[in-house]
């Protein structure tokens, strides 16, 4: 993994920081096939939950790289492209919950993540935005289509329109994160969630966020059907059993 990325696994929550303060966190290429690999170690660690979050004081991830954008012509930014669909999905289908912790300025690619993520939990200094307009390029990480399935379908146009700013109580407003914390508080605050998270059934868990994820992949009766054949699936599951016995003998349940 490049020195770039870091990934610490404790008590089943894996924290992934992107660690290129000098350039705001952007992700070059190096840097997002470190990413790719961190959420594939956390993965194969059995992580319950996840956080993704930026080193330093300003950003949580400024985007793309600008300097090694400007210089690509079209093969080397389909790669780049397909690179980065690949990082956003593998946050999407991380088998637990993803959380970003929005520490500073999320722009462009730096969003998308975000928006793969399940949860967002920005700090009050954060900035976010779909800036990509400014350089004469669209959202290249999935914002077109990731973003309007958040909010409603106009803010997403004018974001993506107009490349404004945000700042973290005007995102909230507009539904992009979920919470504003203030800025001390948002590292303890983000893992004090996700370890409420990693403490829930993780069969249950993964399941969730996989019917979750259907609605954004199939039709209403596609989607009802994966719900049903899911829920169904975990009936004696160890987390099943457990969960309803515990119910009935009055007692809290023990998870595995
Ligand atoms: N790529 C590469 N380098 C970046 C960067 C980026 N996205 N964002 C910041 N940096 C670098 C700056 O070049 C600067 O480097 P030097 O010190 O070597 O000059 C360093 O980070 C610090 O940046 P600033 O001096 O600009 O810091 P600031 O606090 O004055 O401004 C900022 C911060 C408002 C975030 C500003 O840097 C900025 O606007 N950055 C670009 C943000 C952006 O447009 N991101 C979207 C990229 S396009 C994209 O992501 C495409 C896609 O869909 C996949």
């Amino acid at each position: 993994m490049a020195d770039t990325v870091r990934l610490d696994v404790t008590d089943g929550v894996a924290t992934v920081t992107i660690d290129r303060p000098d350039a705001l966190n952007a992700l070059n290429v190096d840097t997002l096939g470190a990413l790719r690999d961190a959420l594939a170690e956390a993965e194969d660690a059995d992580a319950r939950a996840l956080v993704l979050t930026g080193a330093g004081e300003k950003a949580f991830i400024a985007g793309a790289d600008i300097a090694a954008m400007s210089e690509m012509d079209t093969a080397e930014a389909q790669a780049y492209a397909d690179l980065g669909h690949d990082v956003a999905n593998a946050i999407e289908q991380f088998p637990a919950p993803a959380i970003a912790a929005i520490n500073g300025y999320a722009f462009g690619g730096g969003m998308e993540m975000a928006l793969a993520c399940d949860l967002r939990v920005a700090s009050e200094r954060a900035l976010l935005g779909q800036t990509e307009i400014d350089l004469g390029i669209i959202p290249g990480w999935g914002a077109t289509q990731r973003l309007p399935r958040l909010v409603d379908d106009e803010t997403a146009r004018r974001l993506v329109f107009f490349g404004d700013r945000l700042d973290a109580t005007d995102a909230h407003e507009e539904g992009l994160v979920g919470e504003v914390v203030a800025h001390d508080e948002l590292d303890d605050h983000v893992q004090d969630l996700a370890a409420e998270l990693a403490a829930q059934p993780a069969t249950a868990m993964r399941a969730a966020k996989e019917a979750l994820n259907q609605s954004h992949e199939t039709t209403l009766a596609g989607g009802l059907a994966f719900e049903r054949r899911t829920w169904a699936g975990l009936f004696g599951s160890h987390d099943q059993r457990e969960g309803m016995r515990a119910f009935v003998e009055d007692r809290d349940p023990d998870f595995e």
